[in-house]
C-alpha cells in the first residue's frame, strides 16, 4: 500500500469510528431513561426483575426497550418465549424484536447459531457486542431502556456505563441472606463508582406464602435487603415474594405480571416500578414518543 493509500485509510477508518461515535450519541438522545439491573450475586432474579419491570412499563403506555447485557448467559428471549429471531436490518441499524406491544428486545440469544453455543468472549469483543446493541440497534424513541446484566462487578456492567454515561441509575437485586447482602453492598459501591445512582434495592425472594394457611415463610430470611439499603443510605423499593408461579412463567415464556395481573408478587413488581419511574422521572426531563 502506498503512503497516500494508507492516509486515505486511515482516514476512512478515523471517519468510520466519528460515524459510529455520532450514531451512539443519537440513539441514546432519544431514549429518555435508562436504568441497569444488576447483581452482586448470580440467580438472585435479576432477569426476571427486568423482564416483569419491562411488561409493566410497556402495559402501562411507556416505550420501553429490553437490553439483555448478560452476553455469556442471554435468557430473556426464552422469558418471553422465543429462542432465537432472525434480525432485519440494514445500513441504518437492526431492528430490535417487538416482543409485546410498546416493548422491544435485543438479545445475544439473537445472534447464536444455536441456543446451546457458548460466547466465549473476552472484554473487548464483549464492548464492541455492547456497543452495537446501543448504537447500532434502531431503537427509536423510547421512555425507558432496561438493562439486564450478568452478576457482578465486570465487563459488562464497565462497558454499559461507560457507553451510556448518563445512565439514570442502577435496580440492585438481593435475596434476603446474608451472603447474598455481602455481594450487594459490594454491587452499590460498584454503581457509586460507575457514577450510576443507586435507584435502590429490590429484595426478590422474600418469604413464600404457605398455601394452605397464608402465612409467610421466611425460607431465605427476610428484610436483609432493607437492613442493607438503611446501613448503604439507598432506597429501598419493595419485596417480591416467591412465588412457583414465577418459575412457571419465565419457563413457559410469558412475563408472570401479565398472567397473575392481582397477585401479591405482581404488585410488587408493580409498586418497584412505580418506584422506579417516580425516580428517575423526578431526576430528569418528561416522557418521549
Ligand atoms: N420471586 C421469585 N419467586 C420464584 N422464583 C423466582 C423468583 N424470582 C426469580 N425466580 C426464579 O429464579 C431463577 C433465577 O432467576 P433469574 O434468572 O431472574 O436470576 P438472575 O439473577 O437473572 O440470574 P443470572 O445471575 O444467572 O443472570 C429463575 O428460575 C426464576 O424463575
Ligand atoms: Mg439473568
Amino acid at each position: 500500500m502506498s503512503q497516500k493509500e494508507k492516509k486515505a485509510s486511515t482516514r476512512t477508518e478515523e471517519e468510520k469510528r466519528q460515524h459510529e461515535e455520532e450514531r451512539l450519541v443519537e440513539r441514546l438522545e432519544k431514549i429518555r431513561h435508562k436504568i441497569m439491573v444488576m447483581s452482586g450475586k448470580g440467580g438472585v432474579g435479576k432477569s426476571t426483575v427486568a423482564v416483569n419491570l419491562a411488561a409493566i412499563l410497556a402495559k402501562d403506555g411507556h416505550y420501553v426497550g429490553l437490553l439483555d447485557a448478560d452476553i455469556h448467559g442471554p435468557n430473556v428471549p426464552k422469558m418471553f418465549g422465543v429462542d432465537w429471531r432472525p434480525l432485519r436490518g440494514g445500513d441504518d441499524g437492526i431492528q430490535p424484536v417487538e416482543i409485546l406491544p410498546n416493548l422491544k428486545l435485543i438479545s445475544m440469544a439473537f445472534l447464536l447459531p444455536n441456543p446451546d453455543s457458548p460466547v466465549v468472549w473476552r472484554g473487548p469483543i464483549k464492548h464492541t457486542a455492547i456497543r452495537q446493541f446501543l448504537g447500532d440497534v434502531k431503537w427509536g424513541d423510547l421512555d425507558f431502556l432496561i438493562i439486564d446484566l450478568p452478576p457482578g462487578t465486570g465487563d459488562e456492567p464497565l462497558s454499559v456505563a461507560h457507553l451510556i454515561k448518563g445512565v439514570d441509575g442502577s435496580i440492585i437485586v438481593t435475596t434476603p441472606q446474608d451472603v447474598a447482602l455481602l455481594d450487594s453492598r459490594k454491587t452499590v459501591n460498584f454503581s457509586r463508582m460507575l457514577k450510576v445512582p443507586v435507584i435502590g434495592i429490590v429484595e426478590n425472594m422474600s418469604g413464600l406464602r404457605c398455601p394452605k394457611c397464608g402465612h409467610l415463610i421466611p425460607l431465605f430470611k427476610m428484610g436483609g435487603g432493607e437492613k442493607a439499603s438503611k446501613d448503604l443510605k439507598v432506597p429501598f423499593l419493595g419485596r417480591i415474594p416467591i412465588d412457583p408461579e414465577v418459575v412457571q412463567k419465565s419457563d413457559s415464556g410469558t412475563p408472570y405480571v401479565v398472567s397473575y395481573p392481582d397477585s401479591e408478587a405482581t404488585k410488587a413488581f408493580e409498586n418497584i416500578a412505580k418506584r422506579c419511574k417516580e425516580h428517575v422521572e423526578s431526576h430528569g426531563g418528561g416522557e418521549k414518543g
